[in-house]
């Protein structure tokens, strides 16, 4: 079984793949950390993330090691990662990866779930079951404020709205791999369901898919 999960920042992807990961017994890669750590790398040679052959040599050397930064959880390596994102070669050096992951899920699993942006669409255009959460950005930048507050960053709802929807439009707006639902996938707005809601929903949807 592969499960593609696709949609903008602070949608409920993350929660919503850690249960089905958890439901179904399926191994999960968050693909966003791999553009994180990514940027992160970038920035912290001194270097911008739009310099293309920094973002490009980071790509080709990322390890799993450098995946367990707790800094690549901040908005800072965030919006780092939309601009690495959006160079071609950065996505083809790291698109092996995320298929073999798809294709032979580790930890002897016998299926994955794999969430980003471009899953349904480039990564794995043949997965079975597609879902693509959506959200106003008003609710999404909410959400995100909250996070960050919880974990005790100083964070102003109106500024992380702004830089929202910046690295929302860098995403839809880039030449390769934009943010953009799968033909066939199951379009699921969250602004007005909490998480319990969201994984109903996607597991009547699976259900109903493979009846
Ligand atoms: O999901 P997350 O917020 O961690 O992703 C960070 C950034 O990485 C996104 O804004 C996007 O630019 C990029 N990304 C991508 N393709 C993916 C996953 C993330 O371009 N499959």
């Amino acid at each position: 079984m592969i499960i593609a999960i696709d949609g903008p920042a602070a949608a409920g992807k993350g929660e919503l793949t850690r249960r089905l990961a958890a439901h179904f017994d399926l191994a999960r890669l968050d693909t966003g950390l791999l553009y994180r750590a990514v940027g992160w790398r970038v920035l912290a040679e001194g270097r911008d993330p739009a310099d293309v052959a920094a973002a490009v040599a980071a790509a080709k050397t990322l390890i799993p090691a450098h995946l367990d930064e707790p800094e690549l959880r901040t908005e800072a390596a965030g919006s780092a990662a939309s601009k690495v994102a959006a160079i071609p070669a950065v996505r083809a050096a790291l698109l092996d990866f995320q298929r073999d992951f798809a294709a032979r899920p580790p930890l002897g699993k016998t299926g994955a779930i794999l969430d980003g942006r471009d899953i349904g669409t480039v990564i794995c255009p043949d997965a079975p079951v597609k879902l693509f959460l959506t959200a106003r950005p008003e609710i999404r930048a909410e959400r995100r404020a909250k996070e960050l507050q919880a974990k005790g960053t100083e964070a102003i709802g109106s500024a992380v709205l702004r830089d929202m929807m910046e690295r929302d439009a860098r995403d839809r707006e880039r030449s390769v791999a934009p943010l953009e639902p799968a033909q066939d996938a199951f379009v699921l707005d969250t602004s007005d369901m909490d998480a319990d809601a969201v994984f109903a929903a996607a597991l009547d949807y699976i259900s109903r898919k493979f009846v």
